[in-house]
This record gives structure tokens, C-alpha cells and sequence, in this order.
């Protein structure tokens, strides 16, 4: 027996906290009962479940790596109208959900998968998964500065976890460095608040690597499906890299 919303996230009808919507909108019925409350369990081999109407089935679980080209917003819809990572996951035989979520200025990797329960525990601040960024600032940084970083830093939401810190490049012509930072935190645009925090506004920002899937041969706006073994070693990276 599971909880009703783990099921449904499960099985790819949305992320667990839309799915604890549903519940509570009345939307789901288990054997002909509607459920409204949170705590239900359900067995998902024997009981039938309805999601407005329709039966769910438990589709086998997806997980893809997509390269976010900029301008394009980490949802699968968009009132304004703007491009959404839906309109770049054509060809998957299942609806799957962004994990975390990049800005729309930002481009790089984001994992999506319909497996809520993975989901859920890569974006849980716990599980500390490393993520790491390519940077380019106006200006080129202080070593002190990219110390403070390094060490943690007050933002307005409270100090950052330390960080990894390599300078890769400097462009003397144009003013500006590329640095990258690797951190095990998803705040809301914690990189830019970091670098603004020291007095460097970002001009670019990509993700380069998420837990130990990379950028490295993905084409901007592709995806592709990640082998067992990555997505082994990605469940493997949260209970190894889980500190308390
Ligand atoms: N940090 C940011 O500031 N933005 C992102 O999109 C990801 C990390």
C-alpha cells in the first residue's frame, strides 16, 4: 500500500505536490470512491484510480537529460504562451516533469523524469546533489571574493553551503571571467544572487552537470534518455552524497 499522491506521481499523471491538489480538488476516485483527504493509502496492483475520470496506468518509469536552450521556461505550460520544456520532449511515449527548474535565462541540463519518488529526492535540499554551472560575470572577481563563495555566503535567505570554485577563462578584451561553480543547493537563482552578492552581475549562466549526468553530447534543445546505469548511479549519488 502507497500514498494515493505517490501513486499518481509515479505514474506520470504530475509531480507529487500537483497531484496532492488533485486529491484534495476532489479529481480522484479510488473504487468508486472519491477521495479528498491526503492521508489515503491505495494499492496500486489491485485498486482502480481514476484521475478526473480517466484510469491511470503504471507506465514504466522515463528519465531523460535535456539540453534548455535559453528563453524557454522549466514548466509544461505556459499562460503567456511562452516556449516550455514540453514543446522539446517530443517523441517520449510518457509525460515526464522537469526536475528542479533552470531560469529562463538560464541554459543546460535539466533531468526530467515521471518517476516522482527519484524527483523528489534529487531536488531535496537533505541530499545535497552537486550541480555545476559555467558563469560568465562582468568584471573579473577577487580570489577573496571567490572565497567568500567558496566558504558560504549571507544571502537574503541565509548563508549558502560551501561551494567549488575554478576560474576557467578571463577575456581582458571584454571585461569578463567565466568561472565554474559547482553547488549542492537549488535555491531560487542562487548562482546570480551569489555573484551579485560579491559585485558581479551574470551575463550568462549554463548547467553543466547535474549529480553524475553531464551536458557532454547533447545539442542545445535535444534530449535524451538516460541508460540504466546513469540513472543507477544517480540514485546512488543521493545516498552518498547525503550528509545529515
Ligand atoms: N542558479 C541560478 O541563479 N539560476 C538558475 O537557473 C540555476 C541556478
Amino acid at each position: 500500500m502507497e500514498r494515493l499522491q505517490k501513486i499518481l506521481a509515479n505514474a506520470g499523471v504530475a509531480s507529487r505536490r500537483k497531484c496532492e491538489e488533485l486529491i484534495l480538488s476532489g479529481k480522484v476516485v479510488v473504487n468508486d470512491e472519491v477521495v479528498t483527504t491526503l492521508g489515503v493509502k491505495a494499492d496500486p496492483a489491485t485498486d482502480v484510480i481514476t484521475v478526473n475520470g480517466r484510469e491511470i496506468t503504471q507506465s514504466d518509469k522515463v528519465y531523460a537529460a535535456f539540453y534548455k536552450p535559453k528563453a524557454v521556461i522549466t514548466s509544461m505550460s505556459d499562460p503567456e504562451g511562452r516556449k516550455t520544456v514540453r514543446d522539446f520532449m517530443g517523441g517520449l511515449r510518457t509525460r515526464v516533469y522537469p526536475v528542479g527548474r533552470l531560469d529562463y535565462d538560464t541554459e543546460g541540463l535539466l533531468i526530467l523524469t515521471n518517476d516522482g519518488e527519484l524527483a523528489n529526492k534529487l531536488m531535496h535540499p537533505r541530499h545535497h546533489v552537486e550541480k555545476t554551472y559555467h558563469v560568465t560575470v562582468k568584471g573579473v572577481p577577487h580570489g577573496d571574493n571567490l572565497d567568500k563563495l567558496k566558504k558560504g555566503i549571507k544571502l537574503e535567505d541565509g548563508v549558502t553551503l560551501p561551494a567549488e570554485i575554478e576560474y576557467h577563462d578571463v577575456n581582458v578584451e571584454t571585461n569578463t571571467a567565466t568561472i565554474s561553480i559547482t553547488i549542492t543547493e537549488g535555491r531560487n537563482r542562487q548562482v546570480r544572487r551569489m555573484f551579485e552578492a560579491i559585485g558581479h552581475s551574470v551575463i550568462r549562466l549554463k548547467r553543466v552537470r547535474f549529480g553524475n549526468i553531464t551536458l557532454q553530447g547533447l545539442v542545445r534543445g535535444k534530449h535524451r534518455i538516460l541508460t540504466k546505469s546513469e540513472v543507477n548511479e544517480l540514485q546512488q549519488s543521493i545516498k552518498t552524497s547525503r550528509r545529515s
